[in-house]
This record gives structure tokens, C-alpha cells and sequence, in this order.
């Protein structure tokens, strides 16, 4: 019998495919294999009898990766099971950037109990103007899973798409529209887009890469979507580039206490990968990468 551990709640749809003669829920220390969303494990004591975690989601920033790799214990992720989900919230941030739609909805919410809504509203809307999308820039950094497709939806808008990805994936490569053009280097990037969004990891190169230097180079009243990660971002130079007019919007799924008061921010609480289909989708793929390893010792993805 095997032990599986869940850190954070799983969806059904995977752990019912863990057959009950085989494997056992535990919340128990003695565990074989782990399975979690976005707990943070960096101070969490795994004990000896773990062979594997595996992540319910793409990122892996909150797994101790060196500590894993010293014990032997496997890493998995779930690339691409959440690309929709997240694909989705993207654009529809790409929309809440431009037009000024929470503004809106936060000053009608304001109005409750007033006897003059209707009026009120045709005389105070002209406050919440923003600019279409269409035909403008859109540059997209990272062609992983969830960039490619971003880039291929802000195509179907009738944006201009320009990419960029130093380390772009075969399959990725493939499902990218001819119509996105691949730029070489993010100075490009910066140097002309409206819009520009997010969709790298969090590792040593791409750490803080959105930093004063970076809005230097970009045009004024860009907005930024980031649906990656916080610590992509600088945030006392993203406040600068904020205040300074540099910046239009910036839209995170990953506030903190510093970006969430900041005037021009639209914070979403990491609901990036939060549909039932994507949890269904990243429990499945997690717990079959699981079983496969603790049964046969495979690796389908580390
Ligand atoms: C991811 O890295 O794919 C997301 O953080 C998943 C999640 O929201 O759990």
C-alpha cells in the first residue's frame, strides 16, 4: 500500500483515480509521494520515506528543488494542464487594463441607495474611458503552454503579436499562429508594445527582470500583465514607473503588500489556474506522473 500526502486540496477527478487496494490518503509524515497546489514547502521537513511530489499546477517556486534533488526525491509538474485556464484570465486582464471596467464597477457599487443611478451613470461615465485593443501591440514574453496560446488568442483580437522566447518548446512552436512574430531579444519587445504580458518562470535570469531598466525602454502608458509570478517584478521600480506615467496598468495574480495599494494596479487574488477544469485537469495529470513513478519508477515529467 502506498501512501500519498495531499499539502493542498486535490481535485476528485485525480485522487479518485488512486485505486483505494492500492494507495491509502494520509496525513501522516511516513508518506511516499506528495501532492500539492501552491503550499510553500521551503520550510516543510520531508521526511525519508518521500520519493516524489508532484504539483498541481506549472510553477515550482514553492518546492525546495535543490533540497529534492539531494534526497532523491522527484519533482513533477503539470505543464500545460492549466494553460487555458490561465490563457483565459489573461485576457481577460489584457481587457481590464485597457478598459477602465473595475474603476467603473467600484463607483456604481458606490452609488447603492442612491435615487438617481440611471442618471448619475450617463453623466459620470466618461471617467472610465479606455482604449481598444485592436490593432494594437501585444508582446508576449515566454512561448511556453500558456504564452503560445495567449499569443495566439491576442492574434484572434486583432492584435499584433510579437513573442519572444529564447528556449521556445518544439510543441509550443508548432501551435504558435504564423502571424505572431518571434522577436530576438526583449529590448524589441519593450521597446514597442502597448501591451506586454508575462509567462516565464521564476528562476535566477528572469528574477526582477522587470526593472527599471527594462520600463526605460518601454513606451509610455504600457500596460503589463502578469499572470506568473510577483517576484518577475520589481516593485519599487514598478511604483516609479507607475507614478512617472511610464506604466498605465498593471495587472498581478500575485499581490502583495506593497503592489496592492499601489494607485493603477489591478490585483486578482492567484486564480489564474482556479477553474474546476484546470484543478481536474493538473489533479489528473499529477496523480497518473505519481503512480507511474511509484509503480514503475517512471519519470514522465520532471
Ligand atoms: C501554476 O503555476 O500553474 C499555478 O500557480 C497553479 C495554481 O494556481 O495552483
Amino acid at each position: 500500500m502506498k501512501k500519498i500526502r495531499c499539502l493542498n486540496p486535490i481535485s476528485n477527478q485525480g485522487l479518485d483515480l488512486l485505486e483505494k487496494d492500492l494507495y491509502q490518503i494520509v496525513e501522516t509524515d511516513d508518506a511516499d509521494a506528495i501532492l500539492l497546489r501552491s503550499f510553500k514547502m521551503h520550510d516543510f521537513e520531508i521526511s525519508d520515506s518521500v520519493k516524489s511530489i508532484g504539483r498541481a499546477g506549472a510553477g515550482v517556486n514553492n518546492i525546495p528543488i535543490d533540497k529534492c534533488s539531494e534526497k532523491g526525491v522527484v519533482v513533477f509538474n503539470t505543464p500545460g494542464a492549466n494553460a487555458n485556464g490561465v490563457k483565459e484570465l489573461v485576457i481577460a486582464s489584457l481587457l481590464l487594463s485597457s478598459r477602465d471596467i473595475v474603476g467603473g464597477i467600484n463607483w456604481v457599487k458606490g452609488l447603492e441607495g442612491d435615487s438617481e443611478v440611471a442618471a448619475k451613470v450617463e453623466k459620470g461615465k466618461s471617467q472610465f474611458v479606455g482604449p481598444e485593443i485592436l490593432g494594437k501591440k501585444m508582446g508576449v514574453i515566454g512561448l511556453g503552454a500558456i504564452g503560445a496560446l495567449v499569443a495566439n488568442t491576442a492574434v484572434g483580437l486583432g492584435m499584433e503579436v510579437l513573442g519572444y522566447d529564447p528556449f521556445i518548446s518544439v510543441e509550443a512552436a508548432w501551435s504558435l499562429s504564423r502571424a505572431v512574430k518571434r522577436s530576438i531579444n526583449l529590448d524589441e519587445i519593450f521597446a514597442e508594445c502597448d501591451y506586454i504580458s508575462i509567462h516565464v518562470p521564476v528562476i535566477a535570469e528572469t528574477k526582477g527582470m522587470i526593472n527599471k531598466d527594462a520600463f526605460a525602454k518601454m513606451k509610455d502608458n504600457v500596460r503589463i500583465i502578469n499572470l506568473s509570478r510577483g517576484e518577475l517584478v520589481n516593485d519599487d521600480d514598478l511604483e516609479e514607473a507607475i507614478k512617472s506615467g511610464k506604466v498605465a496598468k498593471y495587472v498581478t495574480d500575485f499581490p502583495n503588500e506593497k503592489v496592492v495599494s499601489m494607485e493603477n494596479v489591478i490585483s486578482i487574488p492567484h486564480l489564474g489556474a482556479s477553474t474546476p477544469e484546470s484543478e481536474d485537469n493538473c489533479a489528473i495529470m499529477a496523480v497518473i506522473q505519481t503512480k507511474d513513478y511509484l509503480l514503475n519508477g517512471n519519470i514522465t515529467n520532471s
